[in-house]
């Protein structure tokens, strides 16, 4: 792996906009700290990470990635080979040692919606402490995603440090794509009140971002607004789109047809419009009911975005409810799911993860259990999370974890696809026949090739495509 080699400030002094070798700290080493960490060091900057939770410090000093994220792992053990990188537990010494500390903490939600602001503040007050006696410029960066309330709370926080300059750049990174992601950004936005905070934090992402226009200068408000507004607006928008697969369900309309029409128009385009069995992460519906809870303060009423959380807890039952079970209260010589056994394929919330929040198989799971159903399930890289998950649900004694796709499906009396893992994509239909109690496949991502399926005399469900019999 080459690391890049960041130009020193005291040859820059005047070249604010140019990149110069930075000693960062990075708080809290999730999916955002860890990444952004790691892809800084491996461009030169001196970059210390902390997290509360020695296990993960311990693991991550032995350059063994906590969470699986495609290309991490090989950033990791560059920057520790390279000592640009290193981790610690004692925040103190990582703060004062560092010009920028990037706050990259959990907001959960709170029971009314709104973001727990405990981390972020708790961060905020260790950040605070370190500094005392510090009279250097000092830069903390909210990557968080937080609102403008928690924001104001940081900065009153640390209003008595005259030095610290509170800015806001928010993380957009994708699971399954975060390293790609944070090195080749679509964009990079910052909030700041100076000019000189601005110009700072701009550098941190001059090697990443190619094009000048790609960085996005302005208040924290408004950076903070353009997080909450995307994330609302792709979450919408695969709520809006598995509402309209269910009424293809209902109508005899095929989805895929649908989309590849509907997304030629230039103002609607491809992008985000598969159906699916309902949208999981850490994110869409944290940040969501976080708007519905802020707009409630702020006495708004939003008739839309209020609503679209709640559209997308029901299309995760309507795949059990309303696709799965009928079909065997239909088709079956003993109708229900009692004593079922159903083979799973993907338990996480998306391919290329090993994520588990809010997945859509933790709802689909549940549902099929409580009517009785036994689970074989396969995920490659979620199973030990998904284990956790369903042990602290009380159901992990109904699922059995498979680290074969086939062994999942042995004496099943069907298949139901839940992750676009690529491996699920092309299977051994022969195989899949021979194991199956019965032939049905219920592909909640549609990723399957129908003819495929019904050739070797499978019946096929589609999420917006409806059921597919072989002749
Ligand atoms: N996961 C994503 O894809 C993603 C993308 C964009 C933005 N975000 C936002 O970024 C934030 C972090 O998300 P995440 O998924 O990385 O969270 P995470 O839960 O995976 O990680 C948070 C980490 O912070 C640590 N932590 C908490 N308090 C700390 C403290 N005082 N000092 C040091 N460490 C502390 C925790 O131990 C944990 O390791 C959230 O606000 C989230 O909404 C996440």
């Amino acid at each position: 792996m080459r690391i890049a080699t960041a130009k020193r400030k005291s040859e820059n002094s005047n070249t604010t906009h140019q990149g110069y070798l930075m000693k960062i700290a990075v708080i809290g080493t999730g999916y955002v700290g860890i990444v952004a960490g790691a892809c800084w060091a491996n461009v030169g900057h001196k970059v210390t990470c902390v997290d509360i939770d020695a296990a993960k410090i311990a693991m991550l000093s032995k350059g063994i990635s906590p969470i699986f994220e495609p290309d991490l792992e090989d950033r990791i053990t560059a920057g520790l080979r390279e000592k640009t990188l290193h981790f610690t537990t004692d925040i103190t010494s990582a703060v004062r040692d560092s010009e920028v500390s990037i706050i990259a903490v959990g907001t959960p939600s709170d029971p009314d919606g709104a973001f727990n602001s405990r981390y972020v503040l708790g961060a905020a007050k260790a950040i605070g402490d370190a500094c005392r006696g510090l009279t250097d410029p000092r830069y903390v960066v909210i990557r968080s995603t937080i609102n403008t309330d928690i924001f104001k709370e940081v900065r009153d926080l640390l209003a008595e440090h005259s030095n610290i300059s509170v800015v806001s750049c928010p993380e957009f990174l994708a699971q399954g794509t975060a390293v790609r992601d944070f090195e080749r950004p679509d964009r990079v936005v910052i909030g700041a009140d100076t000019e000189q905070a601005l110009q700072t934090v701009r550098s941190l992402y001059t090697d990443f971002v190619v094009k000048d226009e790609r960085i996005f200068m302005m208040d924290p408000a408004s950076a903070i607004m353009v997080k909450i507004t995307s994330n609302n607006l792709l979450y919408n928008r695969i709520s809006a789109v598995n509402e309209v697969a269910r009424v293809c369900d209902a109508t005899g309309a095929d989805w895929k047809k649908v989309r590849l029409a509907v997304g030629a128009d230039h103002r609607i385009g491809y992008e985000f419009l598969h159906a699916g069995p309902g949208v999981g992460g850490s994110c869409f519906g944290k940040d969501n009911r976080d708007l519905s809870a802020l707009a409630t303060r702020k006495g708004l009423a939003l008739e839309v975005l209020s609503n679209v959380d709640s559209s997308n807890t029901q299309h995760k039952h309507y795949f059990a409810e309303s696709v799965i079970a009928p079909y065997y209260d239909i088709f079956s010589d003993a109708p229900g799911l009692q004593g079922r056994t159903l083979g799973v394929w993907g338990l996480a919330f998306k391919a290329n993860t090993d994520d588990m929040r809010e997945a859509a198989s933790i709802t689909i799971l549940h549902d099929l259990i409580k009517r009785g159903a036994r689970i074989r399930a396969h995920d490659p890289a979620a199973i030990d999370r998904a284990r956790q998950e369903f042990t602290a649900l009380g159901i992990t004694d109904r699922i059995q974890y498979c680290t074969d796709k086939y062994d999942a499906v042995t004496d099943a009396d069907g298949l139901v696809v839940l992750t676009e893992w690529p491996i699920y994509k092309n299977p051994d239909y022969p195989e899949l026949k021979e194991r199956l109690k019965q032939p049905v496949i219920f592909d909640g991502r549609a990723i399957l090739k129908r003819e495929d399926v019904l050739q070797h005399g499978i019946v096929h469900y589609a999420m917006g495509r409806g059921f597919a019999y072989p002749r």
